[in-house]
């Protein structure tokens, strides 16, 4: 079995989050898997971590809607590293559309990718760190989870939910093997991504009038409390929502 951590990000290769956060485990010394749908830029972002870090980073394609691509990926990292430690959700998907134009498409594919994503990386990886008797997963969730807001659309709001109930269930469950299961709920975490998906209006005055302190979210601020998260400090939070809005968003 191979000594440093090993922890695995799923849709780790884009502009946002999920990038931001490998960066950060990487830094802390955990062997980072680098996963993606997206081909190349999975193997853009595994090549910058290795010139950045001077180590290689394996690499993973891999869709979160598809269980036998979750299994086998989940099984090829137990195998050729002996250990999965930190598990971190982070693939998500959203469409706006109001529920009375709905497509079933839409719905499916939110539910698919947010929710059902999230529960098959967990029901594989969680055998393999029942068995070390030790471990801890991030699910990356929204504030659209808790919020009455048209934002966000309700098969993202709904799945977004979902995964907080899936988080303290598996908690209560984990607890005794040593596992910890936590969600953060972040509000805008700006990406140039997010431009296509929402007006312009949105963003205008964002860091000026909403924010508490004068700036919209970064994905490294995210970064920052899953490292915290995933670490030696955090050993007594679990089954916790972890909000991340510059005040924008505060629930309690
Ligand atoms: N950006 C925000 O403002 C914000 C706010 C709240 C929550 N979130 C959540 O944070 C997470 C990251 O979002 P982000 O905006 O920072 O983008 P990101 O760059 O971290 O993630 C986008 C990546 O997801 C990948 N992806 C899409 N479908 C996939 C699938 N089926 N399997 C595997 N990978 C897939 C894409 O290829 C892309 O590389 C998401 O779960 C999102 O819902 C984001």
């Amino acid at each position: 079995m191979q000594s440093r951590q090993v922890a695995l990000v799923t849709a780790s290769a884009g502009a946002g989050i999920g990038s931001a956060v490998a960066r950060r485990l990487a830094a802390d010394g955990f062997d980072v898997v680098v996963s993606d749908i997206h081909e190349r830029r999975l193997k853009e972002m595994a090549e910058k971590l290795s010139a950045e870090f001077e180590r290689e980073f394996s690499s993973y394609l891999l869709d979160v809607t598809d269980e036998s691509n979750v299994e086998s990926v989940i099984s090829q990292i137990a195998e050729s590293k002996g250990r999965l430690d930190v598990l971190v959700n982070n693939a998500g998907w959203s469409k706006i559309e109001p529920v009375a134009e709905m497509s079933t498409e839409t719905w499916r594919r939110c539910l698919d990718v947010d929710l059902n994503g999230t529960f098959y990386t967990m029901r594989y990886a969680l055998p393999i760190m029942q068995a070390n008797r030790s471990g801890a997963i991030v699910n990356i969730s929204s504030i659209a989870a808790y919020e009455t807001s048209t934002e966000h659309g309700a098969a993202y709001s709904a799945a977004k939910a979902g995964v907080l109930a899936l988080t303290r269930v598996a908690a209560a469950e984990n607890g005794r093997f040593g596992i910890r299961v936590n969600a953060v709920a972040p509000g805008l975490i700006y990406n140039d991504f997010l431009r296509k998906i929402y007006p312009d209006e949105f963003f205008d005055g964002y860091a000026e009038n909403r924010s508490l302190v004068g700036r919209v979210g970064r994905p490294e601020d995210v970064a920052g409390l899953v490292s915290y998260l995933v670490g030696p400090d955090a050993g007594y939070v679990t089954g916790e929502v972890y909000g991340i809005s510059g005040g924008v968003h505060p629930h309690g």
